[in-house]
């Protein structure tokens, strides 16, 4: 008997064969989308790929990463359902990966807030606007680790540490579908996809689609934990990974999807493929037909094929050639629907679709200024010589540089929303000071330098009392099928960069790009350097609020930046080994070492200034923690300097002995401390016997009784320690 509702159960018994298939393909909207087509055309361009017609209008799920009209929407589905037999509403997805209309900062970005409050607030967003237009599932969040900045979906992602990807995980599926299951039927809800399931982030020497090899361990131990969190808040779909696991591409392998989403991770929804990746199993050449591929994917316990055209054309033969029952396609089916059902989308298709909520809700003020706040707390100040923050009774600002004009600053995966509605650079410190006379100059192309560009940012340097110099990536240098060798600025904004900083001391340069670039050279010699990463709608407002003090800078790396891409993949949690080099240095023998470069990152982990200084003293850890109990460690946080400031008080363990190689240091707390100048505060973290677990030679997952290290700090740099005990019990002299 399976767990379906009586109104799927009825559906599933009344459903023909065709029916049911039809319910497991996706195609994409724009197949119908253009304007004022009907959805009748739908048969022009799938009819070439040779679709019967009977199932085009039993379709189940359409991915439109194009329209944010409602009333389009509102067509589609209204011919839709007149020629569906049974009445069974299509489901419209879409990619809203950091915003709808309103544009929120890169996922990256999000996650250096070291708070869920911007996800939080931006999964909020992008629901309320989507499911407006008539969209009810986002293929978000993206929760691949990763920890190689060549790869370019760096930038759609947590970033390389689990307890960030949890924390993010949370936020992203409580934001989009509310904090339980009936909030789904909402006007203002989404079901969220976490993807792409699993360990796509570390794909070899970061090259975007190729193999992964990575072991049974780094995948429970790092790559699993977000998904965990994710599946655990409730979120409805899973995404498979185009990769491989074990040699087995991620769609058709039973053993990642059946045995541990399924069975282990507890995942009771909708598992899609991504964009034709069954079809694509064929090219790993593992399966030597379409049809195998499938048989595979559907073995694997798939449910919807993604644009790939395998499932519509395979199955009926499947099923023929007893490759697979009856029960697994209703299987298939009755997730399906459910989520339909979830979605309460049996009692109103419509609900929510309205173009006057559409026009009240794209970009309003309140998205925008949520997406401000998003903003500045994404932004990472990585070095400051106390350039900033930079009064605002200044006459002359100039903004120099190919990111600091009219150009897109959302980024790479933001199709839907448009770059003319974000506030570039320059028109932020035109808002932040009205009066002030703001040059812009671009000083070079991307990739190619100009020698009049050149001059004229030189000279409007020297005329100015601030520099802003916005340097970084192109929007589509970053994202999907964007991997680099290069992760160094381009030369000719090196160039630009030298010479105006030479010609105006008081430049800061600023940041917009989607990944952890080669800041080497530039911070030897930049007065003060501002990630801004790409940070959408309200990037220039956010960037100015920052620069001028309005807002202290409060963002964390949430990715290592190596000095160059030799270096890569860098992370702070990397395992301890024999012959660790805690100096880093190249001149120790024998140990880990590059001949001519640190083994630590340019910046670390964690690492971002505000506008004060913190000191930390006083670390206080109990001697020894029973099994099952817990303990409180603290520390005192000082505020040293002369503004009042909010410190990111960061917790790391560190398990001295276990049964498998542990990481150097974990990230297992994040606290916001704001203080005036000259308070102090004692900050507490309380650890439990759950923090201490991991996954053992056999995977079992539990901790071991013994030593633990604790630090409480700025950064993951942090070094001072106080040890405590894991015991299993009480010593018996200690017992009464
Ligand atoms: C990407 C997914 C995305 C899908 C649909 C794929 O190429 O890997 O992340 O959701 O396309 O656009």
């Amino acid at each position: 008997m399976n767990s379906f509702s009586p109104r799927v159960n009825t559906l599933l018994k009344e459903m023909t064969l065709n029916e049911k298939i039809g319910q497991t393909f996706q195609i994409v909207a724009g197949f119908y989308h253009e304007e004022g087509i009907k959805i009748e055309d739908l048969t022009g361009p799938i009819t070439d790929e040779t679709v019967a017609e009977d199932v085009l209008w039993n379709i189940g799920s359409i991915i439109d990463n194009a329209s944010c009209d409602p009333e389009r929407n509102r067509r589609v589905q209204e011919t839709f359902l007149e020629h569906n037999r049974l009445g069974i509403p299509l489901l419209f997805m879409a990619d809203i990966i950091h915003g709808y209309k309103t544009c929120f900062p890169i996922p990256l970005a999000m996650t250096c807030a070291f708070d869920p409050e911007p996800v939080l607030e931006y999964a909020r967003t992008a629901a309320a606007e989507a499911r407006a237009a008539g969209i009810h599932v986002t293929f978000s969040p993206m929760l691949d680790l990763s920890r190689d900045c060549r790869w370019g979906r760096v930038m759609e992602g947590p970033g390389e540490d689990p307890f960030l990807g949890e924390m993010a995980a949370r936020a992203y599926v409580e934001g989009y579908q509310g904090a339980n299951e009936d909030e789904l039927k909402r006007q203002d809800r989404l079901a969220a996809t976490l993807k792409h399931f699993a360990g796509y982030g570390f794909v070899m020497g970061g090259r975007d689609y190729d193999e992964t090899d990575i072991t049974e361990h780094t995948l429970r131990e790092y790559v699993l934990r977000a998904f965990k969190a994710g599946v655990d808040a409730g979120a409805e779909l899973v995404m498979s990974s185009f990769t491989t696991f074990e040699g087995v591409p991620a769609n058709g392998n039973k053993k990642l999807m059946q045995d541990i989403l399924r069975g282990e991770l507890g995942f009771k929804g909708v598992l899609i493929s991504d964009c034709g990746s069954i079809n694509r199993i064929q090219g790993y050449h593992v399966a030597a037909s379409g049809k195998e591929a499938s048989r595979m994917a559907v073995d694997a316990g798939c449910d919807i094929d993604m644009m790939g055209f395998r499932y519509i054309n395979d199955i009926k033969t499947l099923l023929a050639e007893k490759k697979m029952t009856m029960e697994q396609l209703d299987e298939m089916v009755g997730r399906i629907l459910t989520l339909k059902e979830k979605l309460g989308l049996f009692e109103d298709p419509f609900k929510g679709i309205s173009k006057e909520r559409t026009d009240a809700l794209y970009l309003c003020e309140d998205h925008r200024a949520k997406a401000r706040r998003a903003a500045q707390k994404s932004m990472v100040l990585l070095q400051n010589n106390g350039l900033l923050p930079f009064s605002k009774d200044v006459k002359t600002v100039a903004v120099i540089g190919p990111n600091g004009g009219d150009i897109n600053i959302n980024g790479n995966w933001s199709s839907h929303c448009d770059c003319k509605d974000s506030v570039k650079v320059y028109e932020g410190v035109q808002n932040a000071i009205p009066g002030a006379n703001v040059l812009l100059e671009r000083g070079c192309e991307f990739t190619a330098r100009d020698e009049a560009l050149l001059h004229r940012a030189v000279e409007a340097a020297k005329q100015a009392d601030l520099v802003l110099l916005a340097l970084g990536e192109k929007d589509c240098w970053s994202g999907e099928a964007c991997s680099t060798t290069n992760i160094a600025l381009t030369p000719c904004q090196m160039e630009l960069a030298r010479a105006v900083v030479k010609a105006n001391p008081k430049t800061v340069a600023l940041l917009i790009n989607g990944r952890p670039m080669d800041l080497t050279e530039l911070s030897g010699f930049a007065p003060a350097i501002l990630e801004c990463w790409f940070p959408g709608t309200e990037g220039g407002n956010a960037i100015a609020d920052l620069v001028f003090g309005d807002v202290e800078p409060t963002g964390r790396l949430a990715m290592s930046f190596p000095y160059c891409v030799g270096q890569v993949p860098t992370y702070y949690n990397r395992s301890q080994v024999s012959h660790y080099n805690p100096s880093g240095s190249p001149n120790v023998w024998f140990q880990l070492r590059y001949s001519n470069c640190s083994i630590h990152p340019r910046f670390a982990f964690g690492h971002g200034l505000g506008y004060t200084k913190f000191s930390y003293k006083g670390l206080t850890v109990p001697a020894a923690m029973i099994r099952g109990g817990e303990i409180t460690v603290s520390c005192t946080v000082a505020n040293e300097g002369d503004r009042p400031g909010t410190e990111t008080v960061q917790l790391y363990l560190r398990d001295e002995f276990a049964q498998v190689i542990r990481p150097l240091k974990e990230l297992k707390g994040v606290q916001k401390v704001t203080l005036q100048p000259g308070e102090e505060r004692l900050v507490s973290f309380t650890i439990t016997e759950e923090m201490l677990k991991y996954h053992h030679r056999d995977f079992s997952f539990c901790a071991d009784a013994g030593a633990f290290q604790v630090f409480i700090g700025h950064d993951s740099t942090v070094e001072e320690y106080k040890v405590f005990e894991l015991k299993d019990e009480y010593p018996a002299a200690e017992r009464q």
